[in-house]
């Protein structure tokens, strides 16, 4: 039996959970707020959709009764404010800070064997804060940024290939910010073919940057930041634990000298399983592209530095 808690049940939250239920990722799901009847609401709609969908898997709502998460394989994190128009997931910090780190105290209680999936806002930092408040080993802490990001990346190199998204590789990795992404274009491939030898550069040039802008392109248009595809990468970084898929996903983990970094939560190329982060993989990174990511690790250590533990 899997059990998987999903803290926050607006947005991301209450997506992830849709497509945890949906694609019977786990056994049950429990769904958490702190809002009163808010996932509640959101379990038993979602629940609505059982017959019509043939779902197996149990959903159920509560707020803020940590006792029904007990035995928990995995937590995903989603509490906290999202973004508004014009402003950063750094501006963030703050607010989130404090409930990420109360969250996972009040999670840890219950499931202290689970892996922690942490989306919140700043996500690297949020991230960080977890290594460095709840004692657990640094497998077991993964951010959810890379995995998103990467999705973006493979949408907007599938349309300027007029390609299958299904059937585009690409990753990136650095800091889930607009500025901090570096989506590794030198990597980007079409069916094993690289994406460098079937677009103009210019073209493919254009795809890496509007992957870096695509939360704020989002945040404009919808006037809160996405949820469609957030709630369906953190589901998926949640399947390749709780199914051992030995995946490879770009998340936000904890460095000790990988990629020339330490003491730093930042997207890397990570193979999931049931113990989280089993091993991070070194991709062979150009002088361009190791120099974007020293760029990357010094703004999010900015970033890290706002916060008091
Ligand atoms: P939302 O406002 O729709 O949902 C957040 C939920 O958290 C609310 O329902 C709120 O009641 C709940 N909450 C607040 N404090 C809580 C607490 N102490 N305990 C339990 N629940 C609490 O926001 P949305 O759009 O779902 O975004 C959630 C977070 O995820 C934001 O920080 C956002 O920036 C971040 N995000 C991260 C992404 C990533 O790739 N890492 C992508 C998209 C969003
Ligand atoms: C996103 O990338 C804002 O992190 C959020 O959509």
């Amino acid at each position: 039996m899997s059990k998987v808690t999903v803290v926050g049940a607006g947005n991301v939250g209450a997506t992830c959970a849709n497509v945890l239920v949906t694609q019977s990722i786990a056994d049950e799901v429990v769904l958490i707020d702190i809002k009163e009847g808010l996932s509640e609401g959101k379990a038993m709609d979602i629940m609505q959709t059982a017959n019509i969908l043939n779902l197996e898997t149990r959903l159920v709502g509560v707020t803020n009764d940590y006792e029904k998460t007990a035995g928990s394989d995995v937590v995903v994190i989603t509490s906290g404010i999202p973004r508004k128009p014009g402003m950063t997931r750094e501006e963030l910090i703050g607010v989130n800070a404090g409930i990420v780190k109360s969250v996972t105290d009040n999670v840890l209680k219950y499931s202290p064997d689970a892996v922690i999936v942490c989306v919140s806002n700043p996500m690297d930092t949020m991230t960080y804060l977890i290594h460095k408040t709840s004692g657990l080993p640094k497998n077991k802490i993964i951010g959810m940024g890379g995995a998103l990001d990467s999705a973006r990346f493979k949408y907007f190199l599938s349309i300027a290939l007029g390609a299958n998204p299904t059937e585009v590789e690409g990753i990136v990795i650095g800091g889930h910010g607009d500025t901090t992404m570096i989506p590794l274009t030198r990597y980007a491939a079409y069916r094993g073919i690289p994406a460098s030898t079937l677009i103009p550069a210019e073209q493919l040039e254009k795809v890496a940057a509007d992957t870096m802008v695509g939360g704020a392109t989002l945040t404009k248009l919808l006037g809160t930041s996405a949820w469609y595809a957030p709630g369906a990468a953190s589901a998926q970084v949640v399947a390749a634990v709780i199914g051992d898929q030995k995946k490879l996903i770009s998340c936000s983990a904890l460095l000790d000298g990988e990629y020339g970094e330490k003491d730093i939560c930042i997207g890397v190329p990570c193979i999931l399983g049931k113990n989280g982060i089993e091993k991070i993989v070194e991709f062979d990174l150009n002088a361009e592209e190791k120099d974007l990511f020293k760029k990357s690790a010094e703004a999010v250590r900015k970033t890290n530095s706002a916060l008091s533990c």
